[in-house]
């Protein structure tokens, strides 16, 4: 797949190194090109300044905070029909909170903001230190939820995120974020105010 990345940060950078391993073609972008060629050049993708990275690119993941989404949309131009994945949770400045919720998520306020393309939520309940590490939990596989309302672009996602060796647990329409976002502020408790550090992630268990 043709994958463009948006911000070089700690997911963007694991997210790409494992979509390069997984034989994607990877483009990473963002406000500086000469930090984007920095990650890109260690881990084999390549960069585009933003207002070239998403004209031939089948997905694009938003991996920059979520204040930032609206300009990072705007800088990208044109996204008509393209896939977005939304990994952000829209956290308060502790990180102990939710900015947007219960009548709304981060993904249907990034959605309003392309109506042309389809956003899907997925990757935020994992920590970027899972990502760079990867799937693999012992005996088990991560599970990454994926929410959009486009069955297209929905396909898409699961079959990149099953490339990169995940479990891909469908989640439902956009408007599931509500719920998504929450589960990664209850993973940050885990992680961080609980004690258990990064290497966790949620999953869902059927009998
Ligand atoms: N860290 C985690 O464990 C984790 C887990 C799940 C989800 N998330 C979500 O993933 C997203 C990224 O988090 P992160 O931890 O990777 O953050 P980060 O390490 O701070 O990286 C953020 C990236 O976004 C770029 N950026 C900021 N504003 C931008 C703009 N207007 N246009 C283009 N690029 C811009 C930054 O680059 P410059 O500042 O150089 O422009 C940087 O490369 C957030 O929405 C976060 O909620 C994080």
């Amino acid at each position: 797949m043709t994958l463009t990345i948006v911000g070089y940060g700690n997911v963007g950078s694991g997210l790409a190194k494992q979509f390069v391993q997984a034989g994607h073609s990877v483009t990473l972008t963002g406000r500086s090109l000469d930090k984007a060629r920095v990650v890109a050049e260690s881990i084999g993708a390549t960069t585009l300044p933003m207002n070239q990275a998403a004209t031939d690119a089948e997905v694009v993941v938003l991996a920059v905070p979520y204040e930032q989404a609206s300009d990072a949309l705007a800088a990208l131009g044109d996204l008509q029909g393209k896939v977005i994945v939304d990994v952000s949770n829209p956290l308060t400045a502790d990180y102990m909170g939710l900015t947007v919720g219960f009548s709304s998520s981060a993904a249907e306020e990034i959605a309003k903001l392309v109506p042309t393309a389809h956003v899907v939520k997925a990757f935020n309940t994992l920590f970027a230190q899972v990502i760079h590490e990867g799937a693999g939990f012992g005996e088990f596989k991560g599970s990454v939820f994926f929410a959009g309302d486009a069955p297209v672009a929905k396909k898409t996602v699961k079959a990149l995120i099953e490339s990169i060796g995940f479990d891909a647990v469908d989640a439902g329409g956009l408007k599931n974020a509500r719920y998504l976002e929450p589960m990664a502020g209850l993973n940050i408790y885990f992680g961080y105010g609980a004690g258990l550090g990064t290497q966790i992630a949620p999953a869902w268990l059927q009998r």
